[in-house]
C-alpha cells in the first residue's frame, strides 16, 4: 500500500486526537468486507440475510434517534459567514475546530479506526476526485464499499496528490469498560464542512448522509464549492440515458429533493413501446464542459442508497433487482424466513415480521414495520438497466436538465424554460413538500432551490450566479435545455392525477422530441407545455379535463407564487443575481396579461 507523507501525517494526527485502540487501512477486498460483516454479526450489530433468498446481504437497525440527515446540525464553516449564506448554518471555522477537537478527543477509545481511501467517480477520470474517510464505524465501511470505489487501488491513483480528508466518529468511546451497543451514536451531532480547507468532520451519527461522507458532504457540499471555483457543476441530480424507438440516444439529468422519486426515474421501466431508459446515476451528477462545449456528466457514486418503502417490482423492478444480492438494508423489517420487507414492497402484507425496532409486527400493528427513511444500499453495477457508459471516465453528454418537486397544486406536470436564464430561475424557484429523508416536519412545503437546499456548500445566492455563469460558457445550442416537472399534482379529492412511475416516460418522450427540435409546444406564462395531443397519453385513463388540471395555473395562483417567491428571494439580499429578479418580473407581467 503506497501512502503519501501527507496522508500518513493526517492519519497520525487523527489517531492522536481520537485515540483508537487500533488502525485498519481498508484494502477494499471482499475478504475484508466479509471479516467486518462477521465481526458485526458476532457483536449482534447486524444480521446476515437468508443466503438462499438474498445472497451475501446484511440487515441493520439503527438507534431510533439516528434515522435521517440532521440538517439543523449541519454546518458550513467558511471563513466569512456571508460565504455560507442565509440557507446554511454557519460557525467560525476556528471556533468550530475548537469545539470539535474537544469532542473528538478520545472519541474512538476502545475502537478500531478505519481508514478508507475512496474515489468519487471512475478511478482516474478527470472529473473524479479522491477522498479519505476515517471512521470508527465498521457499518460505515461496509456502506462505503458499496457506495464508492474504495481501497488500495485508490491510493495507487492518488500517489501524493490531493484528497479530501473526512473524519467521522459515532461519538461513543468505550472508555472505562463501557459496553458497546448495536448502533453506537451520540445525542450531540455535528456534520461539518470546511469549504475553503475542503475537509469534513462528522460526529455523533452513523446514518446515511451524515456518516457516508463521500455522498452529501463531499460529492455535494464540498464539491459544489470546488465546482464554483473551477467552473464545473456538482448537482443533486440523477442521470439517465433515453433511447427512442428509432435508436437515437440522449442523456438527461434531473434534480429533485430527497425522496421525491429520483431513484425511480433513474431506472424507469417505460410503459410505451420502443423506448428505453438506462441508468447512469440516481442521486448526484458532476458535470464539466468537454472540448466540444457540451456538458459531460459522471455519477461520482458506485452504488444506490435508496429509500426502501414504496419500492416494489411494480414501482421500480430495476431497483428491486439491483438489491437481490450483495446488499445492505437499514431500518426495514425482517421476515420470518430471514429476508427483508417494507411497506409497499408487496400488495399482500406478510402475516408476521420483526419490525425496525426489533418487535413483533402483524398487519394489525398500528405502526409501519419499516422506518419511512429506511434504506437499501446496493451496487449500481447490479442494476439490470445500468448504462454501458456509466463508468466512462469522460462522462456522458447532457442534453436536458429537469427540475422537480413534490407539489400537490399549482406546479404543472411539465414545462420547458424559454432559455438558460429562465431555466436557472425555475431551478431557484423549486419548492417541495418535506419527506422523511431529513429530520423535520413531514409534508411541510419548503423552498428547495435546485434541490440543493441541504447540500449547497456556499452562499445559495452565489450558487444562482454560478448557474448563470455556466450558461455563458457555451453556445445556447450546446447547453442542455431546461424543464420543470411535477408528478405529484392532486385533484380536488386529494388523488394524484398523473400515474407517475413508468408512465413518466411519456413526459420524457415529449422532452426528447423538444430536444430534437419538434415544435409540438404552446406557451403558457410559466413556460412551454406540450401542445394539445403532443403528450402521449395513449392507454391512460386521463380525459381532457384531467389534462387541463395537470397544467392549469390561474392568474391568481401564478401571481401568488410570484409574490411568495419575491419574498423568499429577499433572503439573499444583494447576493441575488439581478437576472433572477428580471425573470421574476417578466413572469409577473406574463401573468398580468392573462
Ligand atoms: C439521499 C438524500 O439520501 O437526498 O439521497 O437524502
Ligand atoms: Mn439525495
Amino acid at each position: 500500500m503506497k501512502i503519501s507523507n501527507k496522508l500518513q501525517k493526517w492519519v497520525d494526527e487523527c489517531a492522536e486526537l481520537c485515540k483508537p485502540d487500533q488502525i485498519h487501512w481498508c484494502d477494499g477486498s471482499e475478504e475484508e468486507y466479509e471479516k467486518i460483516a462477521d465481526m458485526l454479526i458476532k457483536k449482534g450489530a447486524i444480521k446476515k440475510l437468508n443466503e438462499s433468498k438474498r445472497p451475501n446481504s446484511y440487515y441493520a437497525i439503527s438507534d431510533p434517534t439516528d434515522v435521517a440527515r440532521v440538517e439543523d446540525r449541519t454546518f458550513i464553516c467558511s471563513k466569512k459567514q456571508e460565504d455560507a449564506g442565509p440557507t446554511n448554518n454557519w460557525k467560525d471555522p476556528a471556533e468550530m475546530k475548537k469545539i470539535l477537537t474537544g469532542i473528538y478527543d478520545g472519541c474512538m477509545k476502545g475502537r478500531t479506526m478505519y481508514v478508507i481511501p475512496y474515489s468519487m467517480g471512475p478511478l482516474g477520470s478527470k472529473i473524479a476526485h479522491i477522498g479519505i474517510e476515517i471512521t470508527d464505524s465498521p457499518y460505515v465501511v461496509m456502506n462505503m464499499k458499496i457506495m464508492t470505489r474504495i481501497g488500495t487501488k485508490v491510493l495507487d491513483v492518488l500517489g501524493d496528490g490531493d484528497f479530501v480528508p473526512c473524519l467521522h466518529s459515532v461519538g461513543y468511546p468505550l472508555t472505562d469498560g463501557k459496553e458497546d451497543v448495536a448502533w453506537p451514536c451520540n445525542k450531540e451531532k455535528y456534520i461539518v464542512q470546511f469549504p475553503e480547507e475542503r475537509s469534513i468532520w462528522s460526529y455523533g451519527s452513523g446514518y446515511g448522509g451524515n456518516a457516508l461522507l463521500g455522498k452529501k458532504c463531499f460529492a455535494l457540499r464540498i464539491a459544489s464549492a470546488m465546482a464554483r471555483d473551477q467552473g464545473w457543476m456538482a448537482e443533486h441530480m440523477l442521470i439517465v440515458g433515453i433511447t427512442s424507438p428509432d435508436g437515437v440516444k440522449k442523456y438527461i439529468a434531473a434534480a429533485f429533493p430527497s425522496a421525491c422519486g429520483k431513484t425511480n426515474l433513474a431506472m424507469l421501466t417505460p410503459t410505451i413501446p420502443g423506448w428505453k431508459v438506462e441508468t447512469v446515476g440516481d442521486d448526484i451528477a458532476w458535470m464539466k464542459f468537454g472540448d466540444d462545449g457540451r456538458l459531460y456528466a459522471i455519477n461520482p457514486e458506485y452504488g444506490f442508497f435508496g429509500v426502501a418503502p414504496g419500492t416494489s417490482y411494480e414501482t421500480n423492478g430495476n431497483a428491486m433487482k439491483s438489491m437481490e444480492k450483495n446488499s445492505l438494508f437499514t431500518n426495514v423489517a425482517l421476515t420470518d424466513d430471514g429476508d427483508v420487507w417494507w411497506e409497499g414492497m408487496t400488495k399482500e402484507k406478510p402475516d408476521h415480521l420483526t419490525d425496525w425496532h426489533g418487535n413483533d409486527w402483524t398487519p394489525e400493528s398500528k405502526d409501519p414495520s419499516s422506518h419511512p427513511n429506511s434504506r437499501f444500499t446496493a451496487p449500481a453495477s447490479q442494476c439490470p438497466v445500468i448504462d454501458k457508459d456509466w463508468e466512462n471516465p469522460k462522462g456522458v453528454p447532457i442534453s436536458a436538465i429537469l427540475f422537480g418537486g413534490r407539489r400537490a397544486s399549482i406546479v404543472p406536470l411539465v414545462n420547458e424554460a424559454f432559455d438558460w436564464q429562465y431555466g436557472t430561475f425555475l431551478g431557484s424557484s423549486v419548492s417541495s413538500e418535506m419527506t422523511a429523508a431529513a429530520a423535520g416536519t413531514l409534508g411541510k412545503l419548503r423552498h428547495d432551490p435546485f434541490a440543493m437546499l441541504p447540500f449547497c456548500g456556499y452562499n445559495m445566492g452565489d450558487y444562482f450566479a454560478h448557474w448563470l455563469s455556466i450558461g455563458k460558457k457555451s453556445d445556447a445550442a450546446k447547453l442542455p435545455k431546461i424543464f420543470y416537472v411535477n408528478w405529484f399534482r392532486k385533484d380536488e379529492n386529494g388523488k394524484f392525477i398523473w400515474p407517475g412511475y413508468g408512465d413518466n416516460i411519456r413526459v420524457l418522450k415529449w422532452v426528447f422530441e423538444r430536444l430534437g427540435g419538434s415544435d409540438n409546444y404552446e406557451d403558457r406564462p410559466y413556460g412551454r407545455i406540450p401542445s394539445k395531443g403532443a403528450l402521449d397519453i395513449s392507454g391512460l385513463d386521463l380525459n381532457d379535463d384531467d389534462m387541463e388540471k395537470l397544467f392549469a395555473v390561474t392568474k391568481e395562483e401564478g401571481t401568488a407564487e410570484v409574490n411568495e417567491l419575491r419574498e423568499y428571494f429577499k433572503k439573499f439580499g444583494d447576493k441575488l443575481p439581478a437576472e433572477l429578479t428580471e425573470e421574476l418580473n417578466k413572469l409577473e407581467e406574463r401573468y398580468n396579461k392573462m
